[in-house]
C-alpha cells in the first residue's frame, strides 16, 4: 500500500486545521502550522472546548512597576551602551517610521526586492509613492513623540493582551506612564482596574485589525481606540495597509483591493488629523527579524508567513522611541498557567502557529529583563 509521505500529512492537517479555524471563528493567519510540535497544541486547543471557567483571583503578587523602576537606570540606551552583547543587537539608528522623505527611486530599487513587511516587493508604485506623500511633515510623520525641546525620562508602557493581566490590578500602574501602547483586540471597558484606560498608541496591521473586531467583539472590543490623543501605528503587512492608510488620511473610502468600500472613520474615528497616523518602515521590521528575532520558523515550510507578532513589534517600537518601557501581557515562561488573553471569558490555552514563534519572544523578553533594557511584568502561577 502507497503510503503518505511526510508532506503530504502535513497539507492533510493544514487543510484540517483549516477547516477547524474556520470553524472556530479564527479569522486570521494564524492557522498555518509547521511541525509536530505546532499540530499537537494546536489539536489541543481545537479539542479541548469544555476547560474550566476561568478563576478570578487577587491582587497581583508582584511589587508595583515604580518600585524598580527607580532602580531601572533612565535611558534604557546607556544601559545597552554598557553592555557589549546588547551593543551588538540594538542600533539606534535604523529609521523607525516610513514617511516621505523615504519615497525615492532608490529606496524603491532596494525595498521592491524583498516582499512586505520587509520591503515593497509586489506594491505598485504609484501606492507606495502616494501613501508615503501623505505623511510629508517631518516633524510628525517621522517621529513617534512630537516632543521637542530637553524632555524627562519618558517612561512608556506597552501592554499586550495576556492573560497573566486579569485580575492583576495593573491599571493604575500601566496608566501611571507618559504613554501607553497597545495593539490588536485591546478592550479597556470593563477591565480598567487590570489594564488601565489610557491608550496612546495603537499597533495593528489592517488584518490584525478587522480580525480582532469579529473575534474579540464578544469579548467587548467593539471599536478600535479613538480620540485626538492617539496614534495609529500601521505595520505594513500587506498592501492592504498602505490602502488603508492612504484612505484614512484622505477621510475617504478604501477604493481598491480587500477592503474596498471600508470607512476609515469606522476605525479611526470622524476627521482624525494626519499627526495621529504612523507606518512602520520596512527597514526596522526586517531589523527586528535579524538582530533579535530570526527564527528557525523561517526555514520551514511556511516561513514566508513568519513575521515577529504585532505585540513583538510594538515592544520594540517602544525600546526604540521611549526611555523606559515596562512590558504587561507579553509571554512569561509560566503562560501555560494563565488564559491566551486577558479578556478571555473562558480559559483557553495561548496556541504556537507557524507565523510567529511566541517561545523565542518570551526568551527575548526574559533576557531583556535581566539586563534591565525593559521592566517585564511577571506573575507567579495560581496555586
Ligand atoms: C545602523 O543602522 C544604520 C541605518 O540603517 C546603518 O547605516 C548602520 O550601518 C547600522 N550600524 C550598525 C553597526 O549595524
Ligand atoms: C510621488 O508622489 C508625489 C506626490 O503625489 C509626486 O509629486 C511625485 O512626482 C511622485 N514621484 C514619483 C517618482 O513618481
Amino acid at each position: 500500500m502507497r503510503t503518505c509521505p511526510w508532506k503530504c500529512v502535513v497539507l492533510l492537517l493544514a487543510a484540517f486545521f483549516t477547516l477547524s479555524a474556520l470553524i472556530y471563528g479564527r479569522y486570521d493567519l494564524d492557522f498555518i502550522y509547521s511541525d509536530g510540535r505546532v499540530i499537537q497544541q494546536r489539536l489541543l486547543t481545537v479539542t479541548d472546548s469544555s476547560l474550566p471557567l476561568y478563576k478570578e483571583s487577587g491582587e497581583a503578587t508582584t511589587a508595583p512597576p515604580e518600585d524598580e523602576q527607580q532602580v531601572m537606570p533612565c535611558s534604557l540606551r546607556q544601559t545597552v551602551q554598557q553592555d557589549p552583547l546588547l551593543q551588538q543587537r540594538f542600533n539606534f539608528s535604523v529609521p523607525v517610521l516610513q514617511w516621505a522623505g523615504h519615497s525615492s527611486v532608490g529606496e524603491w530599487q532596494r525595498l521592491q526586492l524583498y516582499p512586505p513587511p520587509y520591503g515593497w516587493k509586489g506594491l505598485p508604485w504609484d501606492v507606495v509613492n502616494s501613501t508615503l506623500a501623505l505623511l510629508s511633515d517631518p516633524q510628525s510623520s517621522s517621529r513617534l513623540l512630537e516632543h521637542v525641546g530637553p524632555r524627562p525620562c519618558v517612561r512608556c508602557a506597552v501592554v499586550g493582551n495576556g492573560g497573566i493581566l486579569r485580575g492583576s490590578g495593573q491599571g493604575g500602574a500601566i496608566d501611571a506612564h507618559h504613554y501607553v501602547f497597545r495593539v490588536n483586540g485591546a478592550v479597556t471597558k470593563g477591565f480598567e482596574e487590570d489594564v488601565g484606560t489610557k491608550t496612546s498608541f495603537y499597533g495593528f496591521t489592517t488584518n490584525t485589525m478587522k480580525n480582532s473586531l469579529i473575534s474579540y467583539r464578544a469579548a467587548g472590543f467593539l471599536r478600535v481606540p479613538q480620540g485626538q490623543g492617539i496614534h495609529y501605528i500601521f505595520i505594513p503587512s500587506d498592501m492592504r495597509d498602505y490602502r488603508m492608510l492612504a484612505a484614512a488620511i484622505r477621510g475617504a473610502p478604501v477604493t481598491s483591493g480587500e477592503d474596498r468600500g471600508d470607512l476609515p472613520s469606522t476605525y479611526f474615528g470622524q476627521n482624525p488629523s494626519v499627526h495621529q497616523f504612523k507606518l512602520l518602515h520596512p527597514d526596522f521590521i526586517t531589523y527586528v527579524k535579524d538582530r533579535f528575532l530570526k527564527s528557525p520558523l523561517l526555514r520551514m515550510m511556511y516561513g514566508h508567513l513568519y513575521m515577529p507578532s504585532t505585540g513583538a513589534l510594538m515592544l520594540m517600537t517602544a525600546l526604540h522611541t521611549c526611555d523606559q518601557v515596562s512590558a504587561y501581557g507579553f509571554i512569561t515562561d509560566n503562560y501555560k498557567d494563565f488564559s491566551d488573553h486577558y479578556f478571555d471569558m473562558v480559559k483557553k490555552p495561548l496556541v504556537f502557529y507557524a507565523n510567529h514563534d511566541m517561545q523565542m519572544e518570551s526568551r527575548l523578553w526574559e533576557q531583556l529583563h535581566t539586563r534591565k533594557v525593559l521592566w517585564l511584568f511577571k506573575r507567579p502561577s495560581e496555586e
